[in-house]
């Protein structure tokens, strides 16, 4: 009875703050994405990893519409394809995104195999890329895994670190030829504000020792704002420049490795959509920093919001991002 009263009583006033902000939020996402980014990426190339969901799509969709050819870089073809043809018939009729932008102006999209968890297959996709395409402006490193129970790479790293990280690391740093040779260029890294749990704990790297999901994934996505911070002062002069952002709390699939019980659900249902964005309003960030003119030359910053925003002094010690940097290039086979 009373617990009756409670769920209808949350249900209310989760209701009612839903709508508020939905129509808060909502409409500065529109006005962003309205016509002022219309034409801004023609001529671009963009590669975003894990573009088939979540904000990766939603990052591709904005992009595309801003006339950009992009590449969702995937790690199954058939899931890929299919969100592919969606984005392509969503930018096709009218009602999406306001107004239906002129066919002349919305660009190309191009999906491609890419398994981060497999060092082969980010080698096999980066000489495909090296081969196929004369340029790169923009690589979003998007893909990631979230508090997954315990596995491993086909390459043996625990998968959210060899994933979220390593996986990245060795992609970026085979593309870095293409996008120095495209400059001006620019890197996205998408990372989360939960890094502030995380620790790079050098001498267990794998979690061997013990497997904490959460603390592994906080960990990764340190080493994300550790790794732009590193890579930012590697790429000094090049023209070619990599901030990092945390997108929020966003409603995608995420959390598929998060258990809730049947009974729970509606509930964790009605909060999500009260409170949590849609993958359109969390891409906010990576499609500013991966098309705004505002960000031009701007390097190793990090971002919430389209706005800069203050690191955790672990997450700025040059020392831990350089010995992760020399640690991950072994990992990968980069240096041997
Ligand atoms: N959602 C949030 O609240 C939130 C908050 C903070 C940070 N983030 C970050 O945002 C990024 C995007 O996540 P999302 O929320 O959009 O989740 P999502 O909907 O689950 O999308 C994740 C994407 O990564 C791909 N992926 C996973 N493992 C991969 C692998 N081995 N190789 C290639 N691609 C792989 C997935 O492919 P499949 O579809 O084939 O599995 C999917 O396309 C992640 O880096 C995440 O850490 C999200
Ligand atoms: C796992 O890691 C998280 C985040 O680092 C920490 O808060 C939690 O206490 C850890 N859990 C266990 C069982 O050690
Ligand atoms: C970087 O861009 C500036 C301004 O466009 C240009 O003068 C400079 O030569 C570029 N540097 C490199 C290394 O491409």
């Amino acid at each position: 009875m009373a617990l009756a009263t409670v769920a209808a009583l949350m249900a209310a006033v989760g209701g009612a703050l839903w709508l508020a902000t939905r129509r808060f939020v909502g409409s500065s996402a529109r006005q962003l994405h309205g016509d002022l980014g219309s034409g801004l990426m023609q001529g671009k190339t963009v590669l975003i990893t894990g573009a088939n969901s979540g904000l990766g799509r939603a990052t591709a969709a904005a992009l595309l519409r801003m006339g950009a050819r992009v590449i969702m870089g995937c790690r199954d073809r058939a899931r890929a394809e299919e969100a592919a043809g969606q984005l392509r018939r969503e930018l096709s009729s009218p009602g999406f995104m306001g107004s239906s932008p002129d066919p002349g102006s919305v660009g190309e999209l191009v999906v491609k195999e890419l398994d981060l968890a497999s060092l082969r297959s980010v080698h096999a996709f980066c000489q495909e890329m090296l081969q196929e395409e004369p340029r790169l402006d923009v690589l979003i490193n998007n893909a990631g895994v979230f508090q997954c129970p315990y596995m491993k790479t086909e390459d043996g790293f625990e998968m959210q670190f060899g994933v979220n990280h390593l996986g990245h690391f060795l992609l970026t740093n085979l593309l870095l030829g293409l996008l120095k040779s495209s400059a001006p260029s620019r890197i996205v890294v998408v990372s989360s504000k939960l890094y502030k749990y995380g620790d790079i704990n050098f001498e267990d790297l794998n979690s061997e020792q013990s497997y904490n999901k959460s603390f592994c994934y906080s960990r990764s996505k340190l080493a994300n704002i550790l790794f732009t911070r590193e890579l930012a002062r590697r790429l000094e002069g090049t023209n070619v420049t990599v901030n990092v952002l945390h997108p929020g709390i966003v409603r995608t699939n995420l959390g598929r490795h998060i258990h809730i019980p049947l009974l729970v659900k509606p509930l964790f249902n009605l909060v999500s959509w009260a409170f949590f964005k849609s993958p359109m309003e969390g891409a906010q960030t990576s499609i500013y920093l991966a098309s705004s003119p505002e960000v031009e030359g701007v390097s190793g910053k990090y971002f919430g919001d389209c706005k800069e925003e203050e690191l955790l002094p672990k997450a700025m010690d040059e020392s831990v991002a350089r010995k992760l940097w020399d640690i991950s290039e072994v990992m990968v086979g980069l240096l041997k």
